[in-house]
C-alpha cells in the first residue's frame, strides 16, 4: 500500500498505522475514557441529508472563503496539533509548506516540534498560532509577541484542556513526550526500523517554543497527560482570554468553545472567531459533538463570529454540511495527520487535493457556485 492507494481517511490511517510505532500512532488515533465523543463526532454527520438542487448551471464552482481576514483557497485548513515531528521527521514544516500550496491556514500548536520562527521562514502562507497558556510566567506573552514579529496572521486560545482528558490508549501504549524506550515500548519501535532511523537521524525532538522555558517535554521525558496536568494553568480564566486578545489585537479564536453561552462571552471579550470543538473526542467523554451542536450556535452568533468547526471532519460532505447549517470554515486533525504519517508533505497533499476534489465535484452536485450559496434550505434532518 502506498499514497497512491489512498482514496479517504480510512486509507490514509491504514498506512500511517503501518508506517509508526505503535504509542504514536494511538496517540493520534485514540480519544478519552470510552472514545465515545470521538465516534460520535462523525457520526453526527449522518443525522441529516443533503438534498441538491437541479440544472443550477454550476460550472466551476468557487470554494474560496475568508477566515481570520484571509482568502483561503478552500473551506477546511489544518488544526493546530501537537508535536508533529513524531508523525513525520519533516513534521510542522511538511504541514505548512502543504497548507500554502493548496492555499489555506497552517496552524501551529504551543507544543509543535518546529518554532514559530522557523516556520515563518519556510512559508509564506496564512498561518495560526494556537495558544496553551503554562503556569510558567512569561511565556504567554513571549508566544505573542514572537508571533507578531514573524508575520502570524492570527491566534487562538485552546480552552478545554485546563486538566487532561483520560487517554487510555497512551497508558496502554507508555507514550511519552519524547518518546522513550521502554520494556513496553521498545517493541513497537523497533518493528517500525524506517521511522525510528528517521526519527534518530534528523533533527533534535524538542518542543521548540517552550524549549527555552522549560526541558519538560523536550530532554525530560514526560507522558502528555503528565505534561498538561504539570504545565497548563488549571485556573486560567475569561479575564486570561481577554488579556490574549487584547496584546495580540488581530483575529483571535478561543478554541473549544460548545455552549451557546460561551460563544456569546467570546464576542463581548473581543474574539473575531470561535472553534466549535471538543477536542477531537480526546478531552471530556460524552462531550456533545461540534456539529450537533452547530444550529445552536450559528442562531446566536453567526455573522457576528466567524464560526470553525473540528471534529470528526473526514468528507467534503462534511464540510459542507457545516457550512450548510452556519459554519464559516471546517478544520481537521487526525485526517491530515495520518496522511503525514503515510506520507510527509506529499502525504498532506494528497489529502487536501482529495478533499479539495470531494468539496468541488458535491458543490457541482448540490448545484451550487459558491459557498455563500450553501444554505439550511440544503438540508433535511432525519
Ligand atoms: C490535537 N488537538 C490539539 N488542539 C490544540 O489546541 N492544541 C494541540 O496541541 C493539539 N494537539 C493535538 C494532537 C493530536 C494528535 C490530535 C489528534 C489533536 C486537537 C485538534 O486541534 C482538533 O481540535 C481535533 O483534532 C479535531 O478533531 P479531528 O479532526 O481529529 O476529528
Ligand atoms: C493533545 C494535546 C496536546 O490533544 O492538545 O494531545
Amino acid at each position: 500500500m502506498n499514497l497512491n492507494d489512498c482514496y479517504n481517511y480510512n486509507d490514509f490511517r491504514k498506512l500511517a498505522k503501518k508506517n509508526l510505532p505503535a504509542p504514536i500512532f494511538h496517540y493520534i488515533d485514540g480519544g478519552s475514557d470510552d472514545e465515545t465523543t470521538l465516534k460520535r463526532n462523525t457520526e453526527s454527520f449522518l443525522k441529516c441529508d443533503l438534498v441538491p438542487n437541479i440544472l443550477a448551471s454550476v460550472g466551476e464552482p468557487d470554494l474560496s472563503t475568508n477566515v481570520f481576514g484571509k482568502k483561503i483557497d478552500m473551506p477546511i485548513f489544518l488544526s493546530p496539533v501537537a508535536m508533529q515531528r513524531l508523525f513525520h521527521h519533516e513534521g510542522d514544516k511538511a504541514s505548512a509548506r502543504a497548507a500554502e500550496k493548496f492555499g489555506t491556514f497552517y496552524s501551529m500548536s504551543t507544543m509543535s516540534t518546529s518554532s514559530i520562527e522557523e516556520i515563518s521562514n519556510i512559508s509564506g502562507g496564512p498561518k495560526m498560532f494556537q495558544i496553551y497558556i503554562h503556569k510558567i510566567k512569561g511565556l504567554t506573552d513571549n508566544l505573542i509577541d514572537r508571533c507578531k514579529s514573524s508575520g502570524f496572521n492570527a491566534m487562538c486560545l485552546t480552552v478545554d484542556t485546563v486538566t487532561a482528558g483520560n487517554r487510555e490508549r497512551d497508558h496502554r501504549w507508555g507514550f511519552t513526550t519524547p518518546p522513550k524506550l521502554t520494556l513496553k515500548s521498545i517493541l513497537s519501535f523497533m518493528k517500525r526500523p524506517k521511522w525510528t532511523l528517521n526519527y534518530l537521524s534528523h533533527e533534535k525532538f524538542q518542543l521548540a517554543n517552550v524549549v527555552h522555558f522549560t526541558k519538560k517535554g523536550s530532554s525530560i521525558a514526560k507522558g502528555v497527560m503528565e505534561y498538561i496536568n504539570e504545565q497548563y494553568d488549571p485556573a486560567m480564566s475569561w479575564k486570561d482570554a481577554e488579556y490574549c486578545i487584547k496584546r495580540w489585537g488581530g483575529p483571535f479564536a478561543i478554541k473549544g468553545v460548545m455552549s451557546v453561552d460561551d460563544a456569546k462571552r467570546a464576542l463581548e471579550i473581543g474574539a473575531s472567531a470561535i472553534l466549535l470543538s471538543n477536542h477531537g473526542g480526546r478531552q471530556l467523554d460524552g462531550s456533545r459533538s461540534p456539529f450537533d451542536q452547530l444550529p445552536a450556535i450559528a442562531d446566536a452568533v453567526a455573522g457576528k463570529l466567524e464560526i470553525i468547526l473540528d471534529g470528526g471532519v473526514r468528507r467534503g460532505t462534511h464540510v459542507l454540511k457545516a457550512l450548510s447549517l452556519g459554519a464559516t470554515a471546517c478544520s481537521f486533525g487526525k485526517g491530515f495527520l495520518f496522511a503525514l504519517g503515510a506520507g510527509g508533505q506529499k502525504g498532506v497533499e494528497t489529502i487536501l487535493q482529495r478533499m479539495h476534489d470531494e468539496i468541488k465535484r458535491d458543490m457541482i452536485l448540490l448545484g451550487c457556485k459558491n459557498i455563500k450559496e450553501l444554505s439550511k434550505n440544503n438540508i433535511v434532518f432525519r
